[in-house]
């Protein structure tokens, strides 16, 4: 019988360590074993005996250190998650400027934010937007391009916006549904560390939601300060429902529960 292949101690706060450094996500000690079962996927698929060979592996090949940030992050998401802040978008929609919106789903997932919040804005009448969706993780960005999603996301979407802008496959595509072309085309996946500089600095709206949970409050802090760099002036910055930031340091106003407007 082959010796059972461990994750010790010492290889786990490596790994921690490292994905720590490359994206700011906390792993806590109780992470362990998760660590340990997610990863053994990969030794199987590399053929490395064991972790002090994986790790090495890792530190050596940048494919590697994509399928692993992808692995070791959490991407849960669902359409119109916080049904409320979707409904503070609908009414903010009526007041915003009329020329192009320029919105920033950052730390996107697999895009179910990015397309509730177009779906929004298109069922609103303001057809002249676009929505940057952003992630770290190169494969929720690739499912987020296709569009496409399981049958069984769909019971999150009100029927008003399942009947305008989703299309049930057939045939060899049952099972799943499609968003419409015309959201498809107004949302660019890209790739982005929330840790670097943001990726323009003009936009309307941004939605960072459950990721701040993930990090540190010196992290929390740098993200904010990027965030806030990009939102234009009365622009709104959509948080997850448990995070908050520290306002005084920010030139944020509270604006509604995990909605704050940028003040000059
Ligand atoms: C739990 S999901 C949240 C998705 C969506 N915003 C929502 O609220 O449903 C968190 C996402 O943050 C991404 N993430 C974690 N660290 C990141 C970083 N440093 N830069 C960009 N994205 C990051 C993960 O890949 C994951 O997809």
């Amino acid at each position: 019988m082959e010796p059972e292949v461990r994750l010790s101690t010492a290889e786990f706060k490596a790994i921690a360590e490292w994905l720590y450094r490359q994206t700011g996500v906390l792993l806590s000690d109780q992470k362990q074993i998760m660590v340990q079962t997610r990863l053994m996927r990969r030794l199987k698929a590399r053929s490395l005996p064991n972790f002090a060979a994986y790790t090495r592996y890792l530190l050596s090949d940048p494919g590697e250190r994509e399928l692993a940030i992808d692995l070791l992050t959490t991407h849960e998401t669902f359409f119109f998650r916080d049904t409320h802040q979707f409904k503070i978008l609908e009414e903010q929609v009526q007041h915003m400027p009329m020329r192009p919106l320029a919105i920033w789903s950052a730390a996107c997932s697999t895009g179910e934010e990015a397309y509730s919040i177009a779906m929004t804005l298109a069922l609103s009448g303001r057809m002249d937007f676009r929505v940057l969706g952003t992630d770290i993780s190169l494969d929720c960005l690739t499912r987020g391009r296709l569009g496409e999603y399981p049958i069984e996301a769909s019971a999150r979407i009100p029927e008003v916006y399942l009947k305008k802008f989703c299309w049930k496959g057939v045939g060899p595509r049952q099972g799943i549904f499609r968003m419409d072309r015309s959201l498809i085309e107004r949302i660019r996946f890209e790739h982005h560390n929330l840790l670097t500089a943001s990726p323009a600095a003009d936009f309307d709206l941004i939605f960072l939601r459950n990721v701040l949970i993930y990090f540190d409050e010196g992290t929390r802090q740098r993200v904010i300060r990027h965030i806030v760099r990009s939102l234009r002036n009365n622009g709104l910055l959509f948080l997850g429902t448990a995070e908050t930031v520290r306002l005084e340091v920010n030139g944020l106003q509270s604006f509604r529960p995990g909605v704050y407007r940028k003040v000059s």
